[in-house]
């Protein structure tokens, strides 16, 4: 396939850590798959190896029907890198950047200059478009380096943690971009961290945890192996702790969870938002204040409890999965217990 991506038994180790450890990928053309998982996970080993800028130990590749292994040149010509670190000339200019990188795909001099200050415009940089890049903030060195990789279209797209530092408008702007891009037909593999960023744009997700693939479905399918959305509640006195637990307990889709120290509960809501009703009138029923509650959606770390039994930050435990556990150990992982 001209514009997909196929990964088969990658395997990278540095020293004694297998940073992937067995990969399988398959992102049909057109379409975008979002790698899921914390840091150290081993999402940026995958990309580097599938942008050829890494040799994996074994296991293949194909992006654009091309081997990344035995034709890296054309596979180059053929895709867009934005890495998890911004690559921006810190000595130009925004707009000298972005006409650098067009003159680098040998656009003629007028292309390259449209190209150039429409990409400024999209990126929200036209103000700052003359300022030279090393005065730029954090994000906008961000939303330039992702610019930078925009100047062409290639066939397939890699974006590390694309959007990883911009404040939340920029954050969506970059998900406007993208969502077009892929309308136009590009193949796209993109890193996160962020559950909700998956959601938005990604067609499929693989979820990975120690350079391992623990479980792939689409946005809604991975919530679902968490129990689905939660209803999470914050009473005002810590007294009544127990028997908000207990309504919950009673009215839930699973097993709550209880932090005495914030007050705070929560418990699996399949049925969503007629849930929240009925926990709502049971505690006004029973005379117990609230300081907040809502429903909100899965989040990485729930999904990541439910498939490994610790949280995704939490490295003390990623040795062994069982201990403290907070989630009984009933997930399926995709590929078994390790
Ligand atoms: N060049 C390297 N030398 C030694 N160890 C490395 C190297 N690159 C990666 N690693 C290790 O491989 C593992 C996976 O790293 P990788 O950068 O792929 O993770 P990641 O999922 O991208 O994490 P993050 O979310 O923090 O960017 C980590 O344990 C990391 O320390
Ligand atoms: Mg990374």
């Amino acid at each position: 396939m001209p514009g997909a991506i196929h990964a088969e038994g990658l395997v990278k180790t540095f020293g004694d850590v297998r940073a992937l450890d067995g990969v399988d990928l398959d992102v049909p053309q057109g379409t975008v798959l979002g790698l899921l998982g914390p840091n150290g996970a081993g999402k940026t080993t995958a990309v580097r190896i599938l942008t050829t800028l890494l040799r994996p130990d074994s296991g293949r590749a194909e992006v654009a029907g091309l081997d990344v292994l035995t034709h890296p040149n054309e596979v180059r010509r053929s895709i867009g890198l934005s890495g998890q670190f911004a690559a921006v000339d810190e000595y130009l200019t925004g707009r000298e950047n972005l006409r650098m990188v067009a003159r680098l795909y040998q656009l003629p001099g007028a292309v390259a200059r449209r190209r150039a200050d429409e990409l400024l415009e999209r990126f929200n940089l036209a103000d700052a478009a003359d300022r030279i890049a090393k005065n730029y903030s954090g994000g906008m060195r961000r939303r330039l380096d992702l610019a930078a990789a925009l100047v062409i279209s290639p066939p397939v797209m890699f974006m590390d943690e694309p959007t990883t530092g911009l404040d939340p408008r920029n954050r969506q702007a970059l998900w406007e971009v993208i969502k077009e891009l892929v309308a136009g037909g590009t193949t796209l593999l993109l890193t996160t961290q962020y559950l909700e960023e998956a959601d938005h744009l990604a067609d499929s997700i693989a979820v990975v945890d120690h350079g391992r693939i623990i479980a792939r479905g689409t946005s809604d399918e991975l919530k679902r192996r968490s129990g689905g959305d939660v209803v999470e509640v914050i009473v005002r006195d810590a007294g009544r702790l127990e028997e908000t637990r207990a309504v919950l307990a009673r009215l839930g889709d699973g097993e709550t969870g209880v932090d005495t120290h914030t007050r705070r509960l929560t418990v699996p809501a399949v049925g969503g938002a007629k849930l929240l009703v009925e926990v709502i009138r049971e505690l006004d029923a029973a005379g117990i204040a609230i300081d907040d509650i809502g429903l909100r959606r899965p989040t990485l770390d729930d999904v990541f409890i439910s498939l490994t039994g610790r949280a995704a930050d939490d490295p003390d435990l990623a040795a062994d999965p069982g201990a403290g556990a907070r989630v009984p150990g009933t997930a399926t992982t995709e590929e078994g217990p390790r």
